[in-house]
Formats: structure tokens, C-alpha cells, sequence
């Protein structure tokens, strides 16, 4: 039987929300049915090949972005900040990898949020959990809790203006490689902050010799323009259904509400409605995959979401926490290797390493993400497999939600700016100095394989 999109309304379904008014969600899901997508097949099928070369280890992945987008945060500004410190982070990476990196933003549909509880004591009220801009309020309040169809609409409108911002920025100038490098890096001392500056250093000898040598923006414009790529978790299934559509070249299912589409760790039931969505359409698909991933799951998962076995469909994308990759991560690329898959490794460094600070907050040590990059990359090493990309949560704006880092933010720093509508995201020098370190990841793993083939 062919698949059809709304053949998920038939499984069970999990961390989606109950609309009270059934006839307000109808006139949303008819209205947004009619509205125009936000990405074309094309660039889905473009950006599917990009990552399959990163699964061939011919490129690499760098995913990031928020972990919530949100309404109130909205502006120009924020956008180009955190698209800005994406192109920073891709030159650093591409610096070590020597090959390209391909930039996926969690940006313009990374509204809907998976929750741990279903609801949320404050002073000894209990109120629905907050599940993103796209369906409720992260007010404390009964009424911003119920889940608001409407806040679909608004989030649309919210995606196509971020997305028409992030073209504008990709090709009209403001991405050109000369201009990117002038990260303010503002490190201080200290031995890290040395390498840091060293390796800066050389990328802008680099840039100076290309200039040097004729290889200006002018004459050669792919030097002054970058592919950029959006996703986001297909949480709110209404939302995706009304925004799938039938490319037209090939009568191929198309999720229009972002190029990459994940299926989060809390979602991954293989029977269940956001597995049944995701297997119909044709983007690439990642899933993330935790510390209860079984081997069997996964094998019955990657049958089901790629079962023509294509390279740069299916992202696996681990996120076990500091100190436990070594023991998940091989039973996975064990179950990988068994049914001779073609998968994209990557790691997502923060969603296992979220804790609560002594002093309230929630939020993530900047060297338990580092760690965790780095046994990512010593599991795959130890089984000859490639390590394809990171997936970060991450802002432009120098706010303070994760610890660490040169600037060491200490757990005290957290209440001066905690932003964030969910998660805590490294900042723009966190997320600079993450690049570096995975940077030298990468060029060490780099000599390690032409010594193995010379
Ligand atoms: C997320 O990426 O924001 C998220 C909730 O991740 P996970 O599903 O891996 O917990
Ligand atoms: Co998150």
C-alpha cells in the first residue's frame, strides 16, 4: 500500500499536544495546506548529496542552531548572529578537515519541543509543561499553557521571514570568506587561547595568499556565497502534514517546512506516528540516538526510514553524554556494520550533558561537550568508521547557559544573561572555541589516514 501523509493519524503518537478546540486545529491545518512551502525538492535532494558525502567522509556536517526558536527572540539581528558564527565555526572546521562543510541550521521551523514531564510545578502549581512557541506560552499561566493552534500560523510566518533572511545573507554578500574570518575573538591568556590565535593565524595567511594570488570574490563567486540549509525536529505532525506536498518533477513526498527533518530521541518508537511520517517523505532524515537505543530498535529503524540503503539519507545523530559513548556508541555501529547500512555518523554534544547547576539553572560544561566530541571521534577510530558531523545548540548572542570555556562562565555567571526558551546553547566564543578543538580532531584524524595510506 502506498504510503500517504496522514497515514501517522493511525499510529500512536506521543509528546504531541491535545487541541481543545478540534475545529480551530482543522481551519489551521486547511489554511497552512494551502500556503506556500518553504523549501523545494531540489534543494532537499541537493543537500542529500552533500551529506552523503559526509558519510563517505568527503565533507562533514555541522548542524546548530537553537534549541528552541522562539517568538519573542525573533529578529534580524539574532538571525545573522547565529548564521554568522555558523560560517565562522564552517571555516575553522574546514580549516582542519580540508573538506567542505556543510552548514545545516536548527533554524526558521525549530519551534516544537519534547518535554520530560508532562507538566510543571512552580510554587506548588502544576501547569501543562511548555512545548514551544508553536504550540503554547512559556508564560506560567493556565492560559498561555493551552495548546493555541493559531501559534502554528504565526510560526510559519516566523520560518519563511528567517529562511528568506538566511538566502539573502547566503548569497548576497554578506557570506563572502573574506569577510567571515574577522571573528572578534576577545580570548585571554593562557595556553588555548594561544592555539586558538595560532590557528587563526594561519587561516588568514591562508585567505591573504588566495587574495594574493588572484582568487578574489569578484572573479570567482563561489568565494562570496555559501549553501545553507535549514531543519528542525518534525515534532507537531499537523504542522508538517499541511506543509507536505507532492513534488511535482517526480511525484516524490516533500516535508516543505525545512530541508532536514530529525526524529528526536523521545519520538523514536518505530511504530510509532513520527517514524510513520518521516519514512514518506524524500528529505534527508536524522534521528537521534540515545543511551536506550537498542541494536534491534535501530536495525528495524533504518529499515523503515532507508530501505533503499541510500548514503546521506539517514543521519544518525548519537547523543549519550560525556563518559558513555564508549559504551553505546559500538552496539550501534555494530547493528550499522550487520546490516551493511550507509548511515552519516554524527554526534549531538549536548543533550546528554544536561544538569542542573547548584544554583538552579540547567545547564551543560562546556568541557562535558568537548568530551563528548572527542570519544565520538576515539569510537570511530577504534572501528575504522567515519565520524560525519556535530550537531550543536548554539547562539550568536553572548549569553550565559553553558559553563566553561576560555571566558570560563562559572556556574554564579548563568543568572546574568540565561536566555534561552529551552535548552542552554553555548555562545558565540563557546561555539568558536568548540570549532577549533573539533578542528584539530579532524586534522589529527587527517594525518592519522595518510600515514596509514603512504
Ligand atoms: C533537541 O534536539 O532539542 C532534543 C530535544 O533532542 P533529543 O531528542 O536528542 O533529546
Ligand atoms: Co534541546
Amino acid at each position: 500500500m502506498a504510503w500517504s501523509k496522514a497515514d501517522w493519524r493511525a499510529k500512536p503518537r506521543v509528546q504531541m499536544p491535545d487541541y481543545p478546540d478540534a475545529a480551530a486545529l482543522a481551519a489551521v491545518e486547511e489554511k497552512l495546506s494551502r500556503y506556500p512551502l518553504l523549501v523545494f525538492a531540489g534543494e532537499a535532494r541537493t543537500l542529500k548529496s552533500e551529506l552523503a558525502a559526509a558519510g563517505r567522509g568527503e565533507a562533514f556536517l555541522l548542524q546548530g542552531g537553537d534549541c528552541a526558536e522562539s517568538f519573542a527572540e525573533f529578529s534580524s539581528n539574532n538571525i545573522r548572529d547565529t548564521f554568522k558564527v555558523m560560517l565562522q565555526m564552517a571555516m575553522v572546521l574546514t580549516f582542519g578537515a580540508k573538506v567542505p562543510v556543510v552548514k545545516v541550521g536548527r533554524m526558521a521551523g525549530q519551534f516544537a519541543k519534547p518535554r520530560s514531564a508532562p507538566t510543571e510545578v512552580k510554587d506548588g502549581v502544576e501547569l501543562p509543561s511548555y512545548r514551544g512557541d508553536i504550540i503554547n506560552a512559556l508564560e506560567f499561566t493556565p492560559e498561555a499553557r493551552i495548546p493555541n493552534p493559531d501559534k502554528m500560523l504565526e510560526a510559519y510566518t516566523q520560518a519563511a521571514a528567517t529562511l528568506n533572511l538566511l538566502r539573502a545573507f547566503s548569497k548576497g554578500g554578506f557570506a563572502d570568506v573574506h569577510e567571515v574570518h574577522r571573528w572578534t575573538l576577545g580570548f585571554a591568556g593562557g595556553e588555548r587561547a594561544e592555539q586558538y590565535r595560532d590557528m587563526a593565524n594561519r587561516i588568514q595567511d591562508t585567505l591573504d595568499f588566495l587574495t594574493a594570488a588572484g582568487l578574489t570574490s569578484d572573479r570567482n563567486p563561489d568565494l562570496s556565497t555559501v549553501d545553507f540549509y535549514t531543519s528542525h525536529e518534525a515534532l507537531l505532525l499537523e504542522y508538517e502534514q499541511a506543509l507536505c506536498r507532492q513534488d511535482s518533477l517526480t511525484g516524490d513526498w516533500l516535508a516543505g517546512s525545512g530541508h532536514m527533518i530529525w526524529i528526536g530521541d523521545r519520538t523514536r518508537q518505530p511504530d510509532g506516528a513520527h517514524v510513520e511520517f518521516c519514512q514518506g517523505v524524500l528529505n534527508p532524515i536524522g534521528l537521534k540516538c540515545g543511551p536506550t537505543t537498542t541494536a534491534e530498535d535501530l536495525k528495524v529503524l533504518i529499515e523503515k526510514l532507508n530501505p533503499k540503503n541510500e548514503m546521506g539519507r539517514l543521519t544518525l545523530i548519537a547523543r549519550f553524554g560525556a563518559g558513555k559513548v564508549a559504551e553505546h556508541l559500538p552496539r550501534l555501529i555494530k547493528a550499522v556494520q550487520e546490516m551493511g547500512a550507509n548511515v552519516v555518523w554524527t554526534c549531538d554534544a549536548m543533550h546528554g550533558n544536561t544538569v542542573k547547576s547548584p544554583s538552579g539553572y540547567k545547564t551543560r560544561p562546556f568541557d562535558s561537550v568537548l568530551s563528548e566530541v572527542r570519544e565520538f571521534f576515539a569510537v570511530h577510530r577504534d572501528h575504522g568508521t567515519i565520524p560525519g558531523g556535530v550537531h550543536f545548540e548554539m547562539t550568536g548572542q553572548d549569553v550565559t547557559e553553558c559553563t566553561g570555556g576560555v571566558r570560563d562562565i562559572t556556574d554564579e555567571d548563568l543568572s546574568d544573561r540565561y536566555h534561552t526558551a529551552c535548552d542552554p546553547r553555548l555562545n558565540a566564543s563557546q561555539s568558536l572555541e568548540l570549532a577549533f578543538l573539533v578542528a584539530e580532531e579532524l586534522s589529527a584524524m587527517r594525518e592519522e589516514r595518510q600515514r596509514a595510506a603512504s
